[in-house]
């Protein structure tokens, strides 16, 4: 059985193994912090994206969805504070030239303060450490990384640079003459796109605030420590949702999302103990409010969500750098604003991961005649890649014939899978594998009676139901 610590390679191993996600140009050794998904990576993606798509727009009267282009006008990060704002803080070690941010190098260390017992010194420096990060203060976080003689995991030595910021953004040039090209970024999130659409969303749609924009699309970030697998990669997706709000209600609009937003995690299935609030201190430039909705990943408790109250920065900033007012007439109290914003920004491939955390169970399944255990995908079964696998017990005597019926009168519906290769035993294991709820297998008392065995892939109990009531039995449980 993995134990929390190897659970997170297990996972890794598991999703390399079944077609989710594969490192990026694996041929060529790779590409750090960049990833592909698989075949039932995809499709796990694809169901989590559309499951956020629909509760966001769809159940939602006064959220519309745009898709807003990657590529935007460079003043668009000098208007929103990227190009001066968005860098972390980083040191390198002059003996190993290992390049660590700098609040991930306090934190390893108060991890090791508080696996030897000394928890109230890891909680000093902890705090110790966002304030000096609340603050920019390079120089004092230096001095607390001496202080507390903290080394380089490579070379054993505290030989510390100085601190210094990174900008995050990737840039490249737009443009076919190299000297008359513009430099452009790739955007860092997709919110920007949504501000710079506000105007022509709110009018040709006649929204009337309070209204959101939902968006979801590829993000770009050079983060210069990158690992942890999908959880923080250079390429990645972020689903996001900027509410436009009238001044003075943003409070309370925030605590609604805060709310709002954990719902939609609980409506998995998943516990709420696996779930905590954690409220910033250093906020980002933009906000006035943030906190993010942390999951217990196998790695600990980590930011899967982020709440920000962002006022009127984005807008007022935009009006600015444009010059076109970016303003909201409100009929009900015969005033014109810059709306305020609360967003929500969820990333999309930490979502998968958390919910492959989430399903990935190693059972032990030994009875006393036989040692005997599986791995098992338990996702929630609307989010599952394969919702109904087809399996025919031989491949003879007219079961393919009949499995490829069920086939074809299902697969319209949802995600089907046939299979006829192999022991029925060792492909309930694959599906099991993959996650698929549901396995129905065709046999010779099928042909006698129409009947299948329907198998519940968490209790991996069995059951006699007529064909014809396939459809709807797994209709049910997916919606
Ligand atoms: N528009 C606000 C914004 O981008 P953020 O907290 O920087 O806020 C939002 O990012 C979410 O995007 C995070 O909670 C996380 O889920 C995801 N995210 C951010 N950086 C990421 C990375 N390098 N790899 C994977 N996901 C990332």
């Amino acid at each position: 059985m993995a134990t929390n610590d190897n659970k997170f390679q297990a996972i890794v191993s598991h999703c390399k193994e079944y077609g989710f996600i594969f490192q990026s140009s694996e041929i060529y050794d790779g590409l750090a912090a960049v990833y592909d998904y698989g075949q039932w990576g995809s499709e796990l993606k694809k169901n989590i994206r559309d499951y956020w798509w629909k509760s966001m727009t769809q159940m939602h009267e006064n959220i519309v969805g745009i898709d807003a282009a990657i590529f935007m006008h460079p003043t668009t990060w000098k208007a929103s504070g990227h190009v001066d704002n968005f860098s972390d803080p980083m040191i390198d070690n002059k003996d190993s030239n290992k390049r660590y941010r700098v609040d991930h190098l306090i934190e390893a260390h108060a991890d090791i303060l508080e696996k030897e017992g000394k928890k109230a010194e890891a909680d000093a420096l902890l705090a110790t450490m966002e304030a000096l990060l609340g603050k920019d203060d390079l120089a004092g976080l230096k001095t607390l990384i001496e202080d507390n003689k903290i080394k380089c995991t490579v070379s054993g030595t505290s030989n510390w640079t100085d601190v210094r910021q990174f900008n995050l953004m990737f840039s490249t040039q737009l443009g076919s003459v190299a000297d008359e090209a513009s430099e452009i970024y790739l955007r860092p999130e997709t919110a920007q796109g949504i501000f710079v659409n506000f105007l022509n969303v709110q009018k040709t749609g006649r929204m009337k605030i309070p209204f959101g924009i939902a968006q979801i699309g590829k993000a770009f970030r050079n983060e210069i420590v990158a690992r942890q697998f999908v959880f923080r990669m250079r390429e990645f997706e972020q689903m996001e949702m900027q509410f436009f709000i009238r001044p003075g209600t943003e409070d309370q609009w925030y605590e609604y999302w805060k709310a709002e937003r954990l719902k939609w995690h609980l409506s998995l299935g998943i516990s709420p103990e696996r779930y905590r609030y954690h409220d910033h201190v250093k906020l980002a430039h933009y906000a006035k409010a943030a906190c993010d909705i942390e999951y217990e990943f196998p790695i600990g408790f980590k930011e899967v969500e982020g709440i920000h109250s962002r006022g009127d920065f984005d807008l007022t900033q935009h009006q600015t750098y444009s010059k076109k007012k970016m303003q909201y007439f409100d009929a009900e109290i015969n005033q014109n604003y810059v709306p305020y914003v609360i967003e929500t920004s969820i990333g999309l491939d930490r979502t998968v991961l958390l919910i492959l955390s989430e399903a990935y169970v190693e059972e032990d399944l030994s009875t006393p005649e036989k040692q005997d255990s599986r791995v098992v995908l338990k996702f929630p079964p609307k989010l599952a890649p394969i919702k109904l696998a087809i399996l025919p017990l031989t491949k003879k005597d007219g079961l393919p014939e009949i499995g490829r019926q069920i086939m074809n009168d299902c697969k319209s519906s949802f995600y089907c899978f046939y299979e006829e290769k192999d022991a029925i035993g060792k492909r309930y294991r694959r599906m099991d594998a993959i996650g698929t709820p549901f396995c129905v297998t065709v046999d010779h008392q099928t042909k006698e009676d129409n009947t299948v065995t329907i198998r519940y892939r968490d209790t991996m109990q069995q059951e006699r139901i007529p064909i014809n009531k396939i459809l709807e039995i797994v209709q049910k449980q997916i919606i």
